[in-house]
């Protein structure tokens, strides 16, 4: 097997995250840097920088767990300019890595999901999957009814075409309206960009489903909490995986 797609089965990130410690010669198989199409049977030893990849030689019961995003987070392992990253608020876990399925920008807040299986978050990523985003997103201004009319009908930006799904107006002041809208991939700031793209500035925005998955309203920011199984079986489904075991704790 090709050594992305082995080390994503053993829960040690995603085959895109193992490819990129390939071509950053951090990845070491038997002491000699990985090459990109390494194929390996297990009975290697892998190392990360220094540290050792555990293989569990049993079949592996995956971790999925959803987080509910702080302001000023930020979603990488590690960033000079910002202390804190949503990785430091997972709980530990032995011998696997936590992939995060879909970024959010450091001022967005809510829902973050976290799984060890990099297959299932590879697909749920994939814009073929179609997985739908929701969110809930304040801007300063209120918007005509055909500015709204042309975020559904498709906006050209630069990186192609965006639109949403659904925009529905949920309160409004004097200087703000509260929206909530859906889409149907996630590229890099493109809640924000579609808003700018008619005039307008987002000034909050909350991520509240992706998928089969809805922020729970009791989930405190700054707080975790495990799937149970339904939701693990229909995350599973959507993109076509069968759920293999399921841990009850993490
Ligand atoms: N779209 C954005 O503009 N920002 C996010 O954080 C997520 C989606």
């Amino acid at each position: 097997m090709r050594v992305q797609k082995f080390l994503a089965s053993k829960g040690h990130g995603s085959r895109r995250q193992v490819e990129r410690w390939v071509s950053e010669g951090r990845l070491k198989i038997n002491g000699k840097t990985a090459q990109i199409g390494d194929i390996v049977n297990g009975d290697e030893s892998f190392f990360l920088d220094a540290q050792r990849l555990y293989i569990n030689p049993k079949q592996l019961s995956h971790r999925h767990i959803i987080y509910n995003k702080n302001n000023d987070e930020i979603c990488s392992r590690s960033d000079p300019e910002y202390k804190k990253s949503v990785f430091d608020a997972l709980p530990k876990i032995r011998s696997m890595r936590w992939v995060m399925v879909g970024r959010l920008d450091v001022s967005t807040t809510g829902l973050l999901l976290f799984t060890t299986d990099g297959e299932l978050a590879n697909r749920l990523m994939h814009p073929s999957y179609g997985i739908i985003r929701h969110y809930a997103v304040r801007i300063y201004g209120h918007p005509s009814k055909s500015e709204l009319t042309s975020l559904l009908k498709g906006i050209v930006l630069d990186d192609g075409a965006a639109a949403f799904l659904s925009v529905k107006k949920k309160a409004s002041g004097m200087a703000n309206t509260w929206y909530e809208v859906t889409l149907s991939e996630g590229r890099k700031h493109e809640v924000k960009r579609l808003w700018e793209a008619i005039g307008y500035k987002v000034n909050k925005l909350i991520r509240l489903g992706y998928g089969e998955i809805t922020l729970p309203k009791s989930l405190r920011r700054g707080c975790h909490q495990l799937l149970n199984t339904d939701e693990i079986e229909r995350l599973y489904q959507s993109v076509k995986l069968t759920v293999k075991s399921i841990s009850k704790d993490i």
